[in-house]
């Protein structure tokens, strides 16, 4: 089971070797130690211009058998799941993997009681509760697909999500705990229907006990549902190629699309790469602080650790609540392991006074992960230091929602690690730098795109409804290549250095977005007639957002405005894309064409005016002077 766990450099170099020779043995040999109800009859075929990628074709599987009923021989009481509670106060929950079977086919039969089956796409707008995992299981356990949206999403996202997955059901609950703040999620749902032909159901968890609308016929409450159903249900037999998932995230145009990740290539890849990267051990307790409603969360909170069959840990609540200790004092509380977290939330408890992480012991911890954003050497350093008591290897960890797991990274204790470097490929994934032309760049020290060259099994297929939006969006800049957006650097020794996105995408801690997008949301202000947003470094969420925009009359007052304006990306999008800044414009720097040159806004908004380049082929120049003059002078929000 464990002998694709690689333990010393040598083993690593030896697999790595192995995989660019004969990369269908190394993988057929890994997905072999996994529960098959058919073994598949070609372990790859692919092409990179249709794309058409296809991983154990033939194959017929359930996740859900690999995530729990194998473990329930040799682990049945192993705990599998902690849920720790927004409030320290409130109790802690616990599952074995007996119990976490148990609920997950209760989910799995009130969902098909409500009329799901296979192949329906399933919404879940859920908190961090226990029966989130179990709704996101039992999809897979009946063959729905489903499709998580962070319940920090506005109605209007929510909405654009249900309609593009053209989906049955919404999975929500009445309200949900954030910190000190409670928020009416069913409120949310009922807004976003309201434009949804497509939703039969809804099914309600109650987690506040509120009193919620519930709409006759068309909603249900889970405790009701659930009372009267089996704990058993036959796990349905999927094709490795069916779909698992649907995972919307933003790209550099238009609305964010649906990322498709399949059965097996996914689960393999999963497990895969959570042990190795993590170099995971029986007895680890493992804490994911990622939502679910990432793929972070997906892949490392639920489906690796469970396929390893180890225990995760699942927190409902924030970094910062009661205090600014509380990451640490979870750590403590459940004796964590291997904590893996966001650069931005190191950063804003870096904010705070040390004696909020110096005051617990965080003996436990053996190794630490970063991942969703560069993370800069400051940050890397107080993590490993301060948590990690310099004994603990930092993993920095670069993938993507479209890569589905962990490409690059320092394999803990096994591979070199470098601050700020997330070093090297994982065995079996082949990336390369190219230049602006595609050419490979195969020297070492030096910058480029970041592309991979040969597919891995938990690569995305497709996005979903719109097959040509996905060869567009990362298979035709390069040919031959999937081109991930980003920029990397390769230093001396060969290990790589994520730099950031070199598309029209911001990472806003750690989440994605398009300017494309949220400029979209601006532009449905009544006031507003163009826009442009670019990102700029900021000291915690990584990348802040920078609006530039243009109203109908002059405002009367633009504090106002500015507050309307984000009142309306709030609605659009969601809190987590509110604009940082925004400046009134006159004009944008356009070129005769109508492009904006938003190289020149980029620099405005970083604050480094000195050198904007050359702006003659502006249709009017004049307007730099004013953004410049307008960036330097006015406060902003
Ligand atoms: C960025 C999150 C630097 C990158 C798993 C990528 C990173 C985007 C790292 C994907 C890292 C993720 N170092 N940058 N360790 N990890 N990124 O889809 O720009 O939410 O393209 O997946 O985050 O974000 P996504």
């Amino acid at each position: 089971m464990t002998n694709f766990q690689v333990k010393t450099y040598d083993e690593y170099q030896q697999a790595y070797q192995r995989s660019l020779e004969d990369p269908e043995s190394f993988w057929s040999d890994i997905a072999s130690t996994f529960t098959w109800r058919k073994k598949w009859n070609t372990t790859l075929e692919w092409n990179f211009e249709e794309p058409d990628v296809k991983w154990f074709k033939g194959g017929k599987l359930n996740i859900t058998e690999n995530c729990l009923d194998r473990h329930l021989k040799t682990r049945g009481n192993k705990l599998a799941l902690i849920w720790e509670p927004n409030d320290p106060k409130e109790r802690f929950v616990r599952y074995t993997y007996r119990e976490l079977h148990e609920k997950v086919c209760q989910f799995a039969n009130v969902l098909k009681k409500n009329g799901v089956q296979k192949g329906d796409r399933v919404c879940i707008y859920m908190p961090m509760i226990p029966e989130l995992a179990f709704a996101v299981l039992a999809c897979a356990r009946i063959g729905a697909i489903h499709s998580v949206i962070f319940a920090g999403f506005s109605a209007v996202s929510m909405a654009d999500r249900i309609n593009d997955a053209g989906a049955k059901m919404v999975l929500t609950s009445d309200g949900l705990n954030r910190g000190a703040k409670q928020i009416p999620v069913k409120r949310v749902v009922d807004e976003a229907l309201e434009t949804c032909p497509t939703i039969e159901k809804v099914i309600v968890v109650e987690r506040l006990g509120w009193a919620v609308n519930m709409v006759e016929g068309r909603d249900v409450w889970y405790h009701d549902e659930v009372k009267d159903v089996s704990k058993e249900c036959p796990a349905e037999i999927m094709d490795a190629e069916d779909m698992l998932f649907i995972l919307y995230t933003s790209g550099s145009t238009g609305k964010p699309k649906g990322v498709v990740h399949t059965c097996g290539g996914y689960m393999v890849y999963a497990e895969y790469s959570f042990r190795n990267v993590f170099q995971y051990e029986e007895s680890d307790i493992y804490w994911c602080t990622a939502d679910i409603g990432w793929i972070t969360g997906h892949t490392y909170l639920l489906y690796g650790p469970l396929l390893a069959g180890a225990t995760t840990l699942m927190f409902e609540g924030v970094p910062t609540y009661p205090d600014m200790g509380r990451f640490w004092q979870v750590c403590d509380k459940f004796g964590v392991t291997i904590f893996y977290t966001a650069p931005t939330a190191i950063r804003s408890l870096m904010g705070g006074d040390i004696d909020d992480v110096l005051s617990y012991s965080l003996d436990s911890l053996r190794v630490l992960g970063s991942v969703g954003e560069p993370i800069n050497e400051e940050a890397w350093h107080w993590y490993h230091t301060h948590v990690g008591k310099e004994r603990c290897p930092v993993v920095d960890t670069w993938w993507q929602t479209e890569t589905g797991g962990i490409m690059i990274s320092t394999l803990a204790n096994v591979t070199p690690m470098k601050p700020s470097h997330a070093t090297l490929p994982l065995p079996g994934v082949h990336p390369i730098l190219v230049d602006s032309d595609g050419k490979e760049i195969t020297e070492n020290g030096v910058e480029g795109h970041l592309c991979i060259k040969h597919p891995w099994p938990s690569m995305i297929r497709t996005t979903y409804g719109d097959h040509e939006r996905c060869r567009l969006s990362y298979f035709s800049t390069y040919k031959g290549l999937y081109f991930t957006g980003d920029g990397a650097k390769r230093d001396e020794n060969g290990l790589y250095r994520i730099i950031g996105r070199v598309d029209d995408v911001i990472n806003v801690s750690g989440h994605r977005f398009g300017t494309a997008e949220i400029e979209e949301a601006i532009n449905h202000n009544n006031h507003v007639i163009e826009s442009a947003v670019v990102g700029f470094p900021h000291d915690v969420k990584g990348q802040g957002i920078y609006a530039f925009v243009i109203c109908k009359d002059k405002p009367e007052n633009e504090e106002w405005l500015r507050a309307e304006i984000i009142e309306t990306v709030v609605e659009k999008i969601g809190k987590i894309a509110r604009p940082d800044k925004i400046q009134i414009v006159s004009g944008l720097p356009k070129t005769r064409s109508g492009k904006i040159m938003r190289r020149i806004l980029r620099k405005v908004a970083e604050g480094d005016v000195s050198n904007l380049g050359d702006t003659s082929t502006l249709l009017d120049p004049a307007v730099v002077d004013e953004i410049v003059e307008g960036s330097l002078s006015k406060a902003k929000v």
